[in-house]
């Protein structure tokens, strides 16, 4: 029996269908490359741009043609999508090929649903149903880096997010069982540990002992053995002081920060619910910047928000400049039903996609320019395993988290090693390897 899982969206959900897979081989089934040769097959769903999930939707209808080949194969939908309001009758619906719906907060169903599927019995249950990871093995497909999720849900309620409606409260998980994960991951092998949440500055705050982010990463920080630790996402509002101290105190956290600004004009992030300003914005850079030196700032930047004028989105092309970000995921704002922006004047497309090109256009000379920069001198990298879009050619990350290529032999894969960069496209870098650890 074989299983085949499409993952959509963020890390997140990258490393929930590590224990979506695990479940699965634990009942029995194997993983398969093609889609063709599935038993069973997964769609790990995001909603978080309409065009994220029209395109699901697409993929979930190409089931229909498959089951008719294998009248067996089981279907299965689950992750953010299926948690909005009304999806699920949606997929009842006009997806009545679909055997199992489940939501983003009750995976510990998944076996009970496969096996009332198995006797052609359709399961759909979105019900908050909290489940500990310590009860299932995972499937992990990221080595050397292990994700570790730290905390879970939102609380912020960005007026353009739907995160808060599908992924619920936010809630951390208990020191104790983030640190025996880790201290798993790094007895088994594992170079680089990623602690996640959607907010991993507010981690503990619901926690006894005055736990919190700072506390974490110290415990982790001061573990003996060469490894990197990485974290996402932080929110500019809640990254204290005392977090920056403690990257900077400790060698085996990275100089990196994914720091979500999404717009650049104070007005914008006020109607966006995001808590801070402009300046404070620039300022907490300012602060990283002279704590850690080669720090790489990376952030996310929406254009086509409700209501953005000319004035506003130059503001952000400035900001762009001003901070440098090593590099930057930029969207078009898109309409989320059940956010409050969702009832605010939209912006006409062409205006949205004119401000995409232009901020596009924007950080490809900032990302150029530090890159440009980096030619000749050497960093320290993470070896990650092939870069598919190249033949026999590896890559890794430095510590602010750019991807580097060079030529190595496979068997180095988790090892450190150390690279001269050669030359730099805008954002991809090349280099060679000048030494390896020993
Ligand atoms: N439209 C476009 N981008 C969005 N993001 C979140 N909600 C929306 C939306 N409605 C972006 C934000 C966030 C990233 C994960 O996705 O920039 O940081
Ligand atoms: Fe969405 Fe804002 Fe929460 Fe991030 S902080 S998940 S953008 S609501």
């Amino acid at each position: 029996m074989k299983y085949f899982i499409h993952t959509y969206g963020c890390q997140m959900n990258v490393h929930d269908s590590e224990k979506i897979a695990g479940i699965l081989e634990e009942m029995g089934y194997s993983l398969c490359d093609r889609v063709e040769d599935a038993d069973i097959v997964v769609f790990n769903t995001c909603c978080i741009r309409e065009t994220a999930e029209q395109k699901i939707y697409g993929h979930i209808g190409a089931i229909k043609k498959l089951k008719r080949i294998n009248p067996h194969l089981i279907a299965v939908v689950c992750g953010c999508m299926s948690q909005q309001e009304g999806a699920a009758q949606r997929i009842r619906e006009s997806y009545p090929f679909v055997d199992i719906v489940l939501g983003t907060s009750n995976l510990s169903l998944l076996k009970e649903a496969v096996e009332a599927a198995q006797r052609k019995n359709k399961f759909y249950n979105v019900d908050f149903v909290p489940y500990k990871e310590e009860d299932f093995a995972q499937a992990r497909s990221s080595y050397p880096n292990g994700w570790v999720n730290i905390n879970y849900g939102c609380n912020n309620f960005c007026t353009y997010c739907i995160v808060p409606y599908v992924r619920g409260r936010e809630h951390s998980r208990p020191l104790d069982d983030v640190m025996a994960e880790v201290h798993r991951l790094l007895d088994e092998g594992y170079k680089e540990i990623t602690l996640l949440g959607q907010n991993v500055n507010s981690y503990g705050h619901d926690l006894p002992d005055g736990v919190n982010f700072a506390r974490l990463l110290r415990e982790i920080g001061q573990l003996p053995g060469k490894f990197r630790l990485r974290f996402m996402t932080s929110h500019p509002k809640d990254l204290s002081d005392e977090v920056i101290d403690v990257i900077a105190q400790y060698p085996n956290i990275c100089n990196n920060i994914h720091l979500p600004v999404q717009s650049g004009s104070t007005e914008i992030l006020r109607r966006m619910n995001r808590r801070y300003t402009r300046e404070d914005y620039l300022s907490l850079t300012e602060k990283i910047k002279a704590k850690l030196p080669d720090v790489g700032i990376t952030t996310d930047i929406m254009v086509g928000f409700p209501g953005e004028t000319d004035a506003d989105f130059e503001d952000t092309l400035d900001l762009v400049r001003k901070v440098g970000f090593s590099s930057a995921f930029c969207f078009v704002y898109s309409r989320r039903k059940g956010t409050p922006a969702y009832n605010m004047e939209q912006l006409p497309y062409a205006v949205k996609k004119e401000r995409i090109t232009k901020l596009i256009a924007t950080q490809n000379e900032v990302t150029k320019a530090i890159s440009a920069t980096m030619v000749g001198n050497r960093f320290e990298v993470l070896v990650e395993g092939e870069n598919s879009r190249y033949k026999d050619t590896m890559c890794g990350r430095t510590e602010s988290n750019r991807l580097v290529n060079f030529k190595c032999d496979k068997s180095l894969v988790g090892r450190f090693v150390w690279v001269e960069i050669e030359r730099a496209g805008s954002a991809t870098l090349w280099g060679k390897v000048v030494a390896e650890e020993k």
